[in-house]
C-alpha cells in the first residue's frame, strides 16, 4: 500500500534543500506538504487538454510542489485520468515516489465519462441506478450524492482514474449543495453516514484522510442556508471515528477577493465566535485554499500597496499566491494550471519564503487607508 508518509514526503523536501526557501514546505499531519499545490479543476475536456494536464502535473512535481488536487467530476474524470498518466511517468522517470506525494481527491457529483452524455437519465440509469448504486432520488438538484454506497463507488473509480490504491485526502465535494433540499437535521445525518463510510474505507487503506471540499459553505454567515459549522463537522467524525478520526483536511476559495476566512466569524468554538481559519487551527484540521488566483481574475492590474507588502513579485499572479500561502492558518495555495508557462512562472515563488507577518500585516494597513 503507497500513500503520502513523513520518511517519503521529508526525502522530498530534503531534495530541494538550497532551491526551496525557508517555509516553503509545511509540517502538517506529521507530513512535509509544499505551500503550493496544483489543481486541475477548469478546462476543455479533450485530448489536448489532458496531455497539458499531464505535463503539468509531471513539471510542478519536478518543481518542487508534491500536493495535487483533483475531484472525479473535474473535466468529466479527465482530470483524475491526466494525474493518473503524469504519476506513471513521475515514478517511471523517478522523479518522486509514491509515498513523497499527497493525491487528494473528491466526490459527490455526477462524474460523467469524458464528456457530457446526451441523456444524463440514461447515464445514470445504466452506471448507477442498474447496478444498485444509487436511486433518482439519491441525488439532489439531479446531480450531487453523498450516500455511503454511491461514494464507495466513487473512491473506486478515482483510485482506478489514477492507478492508485490509496488516495491521501479524499474530501466530499460541496456537500452544502444538499442544504437546499434537505433540512440541516437530515444533512447531518446524510454527512454523518458518509463518514462512517469514509473511516471505513480509512481501516481498508482505500484512503488516509477525508475532510469537506467546499465554495460557500465556510464563507456564509451562520445565518444562511448553506451554512457549515466546522466544530460540528468535526463533532460528527468523532462520534464516528473517536478521537483518532479522520477528518483532517477542509478547502475553501480564498484569495485577494475572498478573504473571509481569516475575517468572518462565523464559527463557534467552545462558545467563542472564531474566524474559519482560527477555528480550524483550534480544531486540527489543515487548511487547503482554492481558487488561490481566482481563476485568474486577481492575477492582473494589483495595486502597487498589495505588491510591495508581498514583495515587489515579478507577476502578480505570484503576488496574488504569496499572499495567500502567506496567510496565517492556510497551509496550502491550490492553483489550477494546465500550461506549462503557468506552473513556470508561479513556481518561481518556491525559492520565496511567504511574507513575514509584519509585511502581510502591513497589507492590510496600506489597503485599509
Ligand atoms: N469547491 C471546490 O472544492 C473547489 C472549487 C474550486 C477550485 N477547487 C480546487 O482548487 C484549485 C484551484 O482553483 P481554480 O483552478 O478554480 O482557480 P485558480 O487556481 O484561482 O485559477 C486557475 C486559472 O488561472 C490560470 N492561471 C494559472 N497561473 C496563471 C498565471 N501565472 N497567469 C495567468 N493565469 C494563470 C489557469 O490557467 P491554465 O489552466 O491555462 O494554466 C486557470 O485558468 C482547482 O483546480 C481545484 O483543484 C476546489
Amino acid at each position: 500500500m503507497a500513500y503520502a508518509t513523513l520518511e517519503g514526503t521529508a526525502r522530498y523536501k530534503e531534495r530541494f534543500r538550497g532551491r526551496a526557501a525557508e517555509n516553503h514546505f509545511r509540517l502538517e499531519e506529521n507530513l512535509w506538504l509544499s505551500s503550493i499545490g496544483i489543481g486541475t479543476y477548469l478546462g476543455d475536456w479533450d485530448d489536448e487538454t489532458d496531455e497539458r494536464y499531464s505535463e503539468a502535473v509531471f513539471h510542478a512535481v519536478e518543481l518542487g510542489v508534491n500536493v495535487i488536487d483533483t475531484a472525479i467530476n473535474y473535466r468529466f474524470q479527465r482530470s483524475e485520468r491526466s494525474i493518473g498518466v503524469a504519476l506513471r511517468r513521475i515514478a517511471e522517470q523517478g522523479v518522486a515516489a509514491r509515498d513523497e506525494l499527497l493525491i487528494c481527491t473528491k466526490g459527490g457529483y455526477l462524474p460523467f465519462d469524458s464528456e457530457r452524455p446526451r441523456d444524463v437519465r440514461a447515464y445514470v440509469e445504466e452506471n448507477f441506478v442498474r447496478p444498485g448504486i444509487a436511486e433518482f432520488s439519491d441525488f439532489i438538484g439531479g446531480s450531487h450524492s453523498m450516500t455511503p454506497r454511491y461514494l464507495q463507488s466513487q473512491i473506486d473509480w478515482s483510485l482506478r482514474n489514477m492507478g492508485l490504491d490509496c488516495v491521501d485526502v479524499y474530501y466530499v465535494h460541496n456537500p452544502e449543495a444538499q442544504l437546499g433540499e434537505v433540512s440541516r437535521e437530515e444533512f447531518e445525518r446524510r454527512l454523518r453516514a458518509a463518514f462512517e463510510l469514509l473511516e471505513q474505507k480509512r481501516a481498508e487503506g482505500k484512503i488516509r484522510m477525508y475532510g469537506a471540499a467546499t465554495w460557500n459553505g465556510f464563507r456564509v454567515g451562520m445565518d444562511e442556508k448553506g451554512y457549515h459549522s466546522l466544530p460540528r463537522m468535526v463533532e460528527l467524525a468523532r462520534e464516528v471515528g473517536g478521537d483518532d478520526h479522520g477528518f483532517r483536511f477542509i478547502q475553501l476559495p480564498f484569495n485577494l477577493a475572498m478573504p473571509e476566512a481569516l475575517i468572518a466569524r462565523n464559527q463557534v468554538v467552545n462558545g467563542e465566535r472564531l474566524t474559519l481559519l482560527e477555528a480550524a487551527s483550534a480544531l486540527g484540521v489543515t487548511v487547503a485554499a482554492s481558487a488561490s488566483i481566482l481563476q485568474g481574475r486577481v492575477a492582473r492590474n494589483l495595486p502597487e500597496e498589495v505588491r510591495q507588502p508581498l514583495g515587489s513579485l515579478a507577476t502578480d499572479a505570484q503576488t496574488a499566491i504569496q499572499f495567500v500561502r502567506s496567510t496565517p492558518g492556510i497551509t496550502l495555495a491550490l492553483v489550477g494550471m494546465s500550461r506549462r508557462a503557468h506552473v513556470e512562472e508561479n513556481l518561481q515563488l518556491v525559492r520565496v519564503p511567504p511574507a513575514l507577518p509584519e509585511d502581510y500585516q502591513q497589507l492590510f494597513e496600506q489597503v485599509g487607508e
